[in-house]
Order: structure tokens, then sequence, then C-alpha cells
């Protein structure tokens, strides 16, 4: 290495331990999302699968993530790409076997990678047996496993409760005559979770994830578990509510969504997963920060052990949004638990696309400098974007074909032999193989990244309250632990920032965008330009 060049944490191979050994596996971790349809396709029909998977675990493994959590890998109509369960205790087709899957965790594990599924609870797929039983009659045994209405006394829908996705809640079901509900699209019927047999049935699924080894579960949709047992009407908005509050026709979503009973629901699943050693659940419960601590239990720690916060998701590439986003965050995180942060997932347009390419580098070093659990979505730490322009039909009925677009592994794609489902974007542009073999390149910086979040206690479990005190448009945090302080600052602006900082003196320079600084900072003087950052630890 060259006098004056920055130095570098080198790439340690994964390990199962984290570095605190005292503190929980996923506190501090990196988690690392697949979309499995887009991954890797190991048999040429187009879609990717799990054997896919496996192939490219190298890539996971050197990347240095701590566990994988895969999008639903459950046999389905694809009203919503898997979202729309037909059994819960299966693997689709498309994807490979039960077989595969047990062949893929024993691959991860052995490789020390954990592995996460997505537990999709709130709702089953039209064609799911226990629906189409519910459906066959007013009296079939399994009826109230779903929340069926008569229609309203003029006729129309039972109430005025709006899908996530828009259109009624309400889908009337003409052999019975009676409505049933669904928070999403109608081909996903809302369980009843009401009823303590669907509560049973559900945990039995945990249970037989659980038994096979899987290490927990990302909680799909949670807010939407419990509805009001009298189906009132919701009131129209108020002004000021938050916009995760209000539905499509402008009402507030007071009596079908974030229900009081949602607790118990959490807590019976919290029990499940306790009864098994270092399992996690990751609830989604989309929600402002100030609700999210109630469900992580408000410290009596018996709900989830995380939850994603989805501000950075929501937040523009503006100093003091992202200040504003992070304090909130830190502020409203209860002690028992870090917060969990992404950038991108399958849901949104992904972060490439919103800030903008050119702030890829310096958001990955912001995000994975945060203390918390960090989830990364497939295809970000090669600084993918959303595909601009998608020939052909929309496969997405909500529109979110553009961020599942094939993971690019090599110029030519090299995700699939056959068609692919979805275009890649632009794999001649930015790929795998071409990123590992460059030092400079996006892929090598989230390894750098990574490895020094495993190796640097500070980075990985130390504390960290608010913000630094910083000019202009820098953005940054110390992270501490009893023997270490690490600061972390980016330029997130369009002008250089000078900061004078006499305890910046003399610091170890652990990681710099800026290539051209070297190993230690000099007088305590440093210039940070736009999209620029770096992370020091200050001397004792
Ligand atoms: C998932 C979506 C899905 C919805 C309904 C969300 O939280 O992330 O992809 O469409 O739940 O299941």
């Amino acid at each position: 290495m060259p006098d004056g060049a920055p130095r570098l944490v080198e790439v340690e191979p994964a390990t199962t331990e984290p570095t605190h050994p005292a503190a929980p596996w996923w506190q501090g971790a990196v988690i690392y999302q697949i979309y499995p349809r887009s991954f890797a396709d190991s048999d040429g029909d187009g879609i990717g699968d799990l054997r896919g998977i496996v192939q490219h675990l190298d890539h996971v493994v050197d990347l240095g993530v701590d566990a994988i959590w895969l999008s639903p890998i459950y046999p389905s109509p694809l009203h919503d790409f898997g979202y729309d369960i037909s059994d819960y205790t299966d693997v689709a087709p498309e994807f490979g076997t039960l077989a595969d899957l047990d062949a893929l965790v024993t691959a991860a594990h052995g490789r020390g990678l954990r592995v996460l599924l997505d537990l999709v609870p709130c709702h089953t797929a039209i064609d799911h047996p226990w629906f189409v039983e519910a459906r066959a009659a007013r009296d079939a045994t399994r009826r109230d496993w779903y929340i069926w209405a008569d229609p309203a006394p003029g006729g129309g829908p039972p109430n005025n409760w709006i899908a996530a996705f828009g259109g009624s809640s309400w889908t009337l079901d003409p052999a019975t005559g009676q409505y049933y509900l669904h928070s999403f699209y109608p081909e996903q019927p809302d369980l009843n979770w009401r009823n303590p047999a669907v509560a049973e049935a559900i945990h039995d699924v945990m249970r037989f994830w659980l038994d096979r080894g899987i290490d927990g579960f990302r909680v799909d949709a949670i807010a939407h578990a419990i509805k009001d047992d009298r189906l009132r009407d919701n009131p129209p908005a108020a002004f000021g509510r938050s916009v995760f509050g209000i539905d499509s026709s402008g009402h507030e979503r007071l009596w079908n969504v974030e229900r009081p009973e949602v607790h118990d629901v959490i807590r019976g699943m919290r029990r499940v997963t306790d009864a098994y050693a270092g399992r996690v659940l990751i609830g989604e419960v989309y929600t402002p920060t100030e609700m999210l601590a109630g469900f992580l239990g408000h410290g009596r720690d018996d709900e989830f052990p995380l939850a994603f916060n989805f501000e950075l998701l929501h937040t523009p590439w503006r100093a003091d949004a992202l200040r504003l986003a992070i304090e909130r965050s830190e502020a409203l995180t209860p002690a028992t638990t870090n917060p969990t942060y992404a950038l991108s997932n399958h849901d949104q347009v992904r972060h490439a696309t919103r800030f903008g390419t050119d702030a890829v580098r310096l958001a990955a070093l912001l995000l994975l400098t945060l203390r918390g659990t960090i989830t990364l979505y497939a295809g970000e730490e090669i600084g993918q974007a959303d595909a601009p322009d998608l020939p052909g039909p929309t496969r997405d009925r909500a529109g979110r074909d553009a961020q599942r677009t094939p993971m690019q592994w090599t110029p030519d794609g090299g995700f699939s032999t056959g068609q692919p489902w979805l275009p890649p974007t632009d794999p001649a542009r930015r790929n795998v193989a071409d990123q590992a073999a460059d030092p400079g390149s996006v892929l090598s910086l989230y390894r750098r990244l990574i490895s020094l979040r495993r190796e640097v206690p500070a980075l990985h479990h130390g504390e960290q309250r608010g913000l630094l005190d910083l000019p202009g448009d820098l953005v940054g945090w110390l992270r501490t632990t009893d023997r270490e302080r690490v600061v972390a600052i980016g330029n997130v602006g369009c002008e250089a920032v000078t900061l004078a900082r006499p305890e910046l003196a003399g610091t170890e320079v652990l990681l710099s965008l800026d290539p051209a600084r070297g190993a230690r900072l000099g007088d305590g003087t440093l210039t940070i330009g736009p999209g620029d950052g770096i992370v020091v630890r200050l001397a004792e």
C-alpha cells in the first residue's frame, strides 16, 4: 500500500459469534434481504430459486452479513407475488422443495449465516384450503377463521374501510351473500386473529419452521392483524394526522389498523419463538417511529425484539431530514433493543433512485455506522437503482416491478440461462463480477464497511446518543464503548465543509470515501467534500 493511502480494514471471514458475546446475535447485525424470485435462477426457467441462492452464498459470505432474510418462498397464486400464501408449510415448486430449503439452511449455517423467513400471518391466499373451506357456506367449519359481515343496511360494503392498495376492504362472496374482509388485495382474505384457533394454527406454522432450524421471521404487515370487533366506520382524518394513519379516501385508519389487541397477538408469537434459543422476530409495523416502541414491548421486552424503522425509507437526502430521522429513532427506541434501519426493500423505490446514484457510497457509510440492526436489500451493494422503463406488461399490480428486477451477477446479467421473469436493469453498467474485482467499487465499499462494523466494537454494539453538532450539511455521530470512541461524518450537501476540531488531530482513519486521505488525520482540520465521508477512531 503506498504511503499516505487510507488504511482499510481487511475483510475477515464471517463468524457465527457476535463481537460482543453477551448481546443477542441480532444486536448490531447486518441482515441481507433476498427476494428469491430475483436473486439467482439455477434451472433456466427465468425465476430465481433456492438452489440459485446456495450457488451464490459465496457472495453473501464475502459481503460479511450475519443473516439472510428470504421474502416468501411458499406456494402462492402470485396475486401479491408470494405475500398471498396457499400453503404455509411448503416451498413453491418454482423455488424448489423443502429438501432444497433444508440444504440452503445447512449450507448457510455451515458458513456462519443465519436464515430468516417471511411470516405472513394476517391474510392467506384466496385459494388457501382454509379460505376455500370457510367460503363454502355460512355454517362452514372454518367460516370464523376469516372476517365476514352482512351487507350494509342499504346494500354495499359493511363499512367504509379502505384496503392498503386502494378500494373497499370488503368483497362480496355471492354464493353466501356476505362480504369478507381483506386489508390488501381481494385475493388476500384477512385471517380472524380474534379466533384462538387461528392463533394456534399460525403458531404451529412458526414451530414447523423453527423446528427445521430457521432462525426467525420477518413478520409481515402486523398492524393489520386485529380489527375493531364492532366494525365501526373510520372517521374523516383530522388535520395533522400522520400520513401513515390515513387511507386513500382521507379517513383515519382508526378501527382497522394498530388496534390495541394486536399487542396480544405479538406477545403470543414472541412466546413461541422464546421457546427456541437465539431466534428473532422482526416486525413490519409500518407506523410512525413514536408508535414503534409499543410494538417493541415498551421496554418490557415481551413483544418484537426488533421492528423496522422505516424513517429512512421516506427521508429525503438532506442533512436536516436525515438528522431528524436519526434523532427520533435514537430517542424513541426502548433500551431493550436497538433501531432496525433499511434504506431499500422490495416495496419501495430503491435508494439509489431516491437519493441518486452519486449518493450511494455515503449512504452506505452512514447506514452501516449507525447503532442498530441494519437490513440491506439485495442489489444495493452494487448500487442498483430502480429500472427506469420496463417493457411489457406490469407484473405487480401495485407497481413495484422496478425495484424487483433480477440481481446482476455478470456484464450480461448472469441471473438465468432462460428468459428472466423481469429484465435486468443495467448489468453491463454494474454487476457483482466486475465490482468484486475492483477495490474502488461500491461492492468493495460495502464489504469494507460491514467488515469494519464486525471488527470495531464501537461500531458493532457501541452506544450512540443523538448526533454530533456539525456545521453545514455534515451529518455524523459518535459511537462509544468503554474502550473506544469512533466518529462517522458525511457531507450530504453540495459544498465542501471544513471542520476544525482539535480532537480530530492525528486520529486514525478507519475508512475514508476520499481515497486521497492518509491513514491519520493531520492537524485536526478536516475538509469534507460533497458525497465524502469518513470514519475515524478518536484517541483514548
Ligand atoms: C409486504 C408487501 C405486501 C404486503 C401485503 C407488505 O408488508 O412487504 O410486499 O404486498 O405486506 O402482504
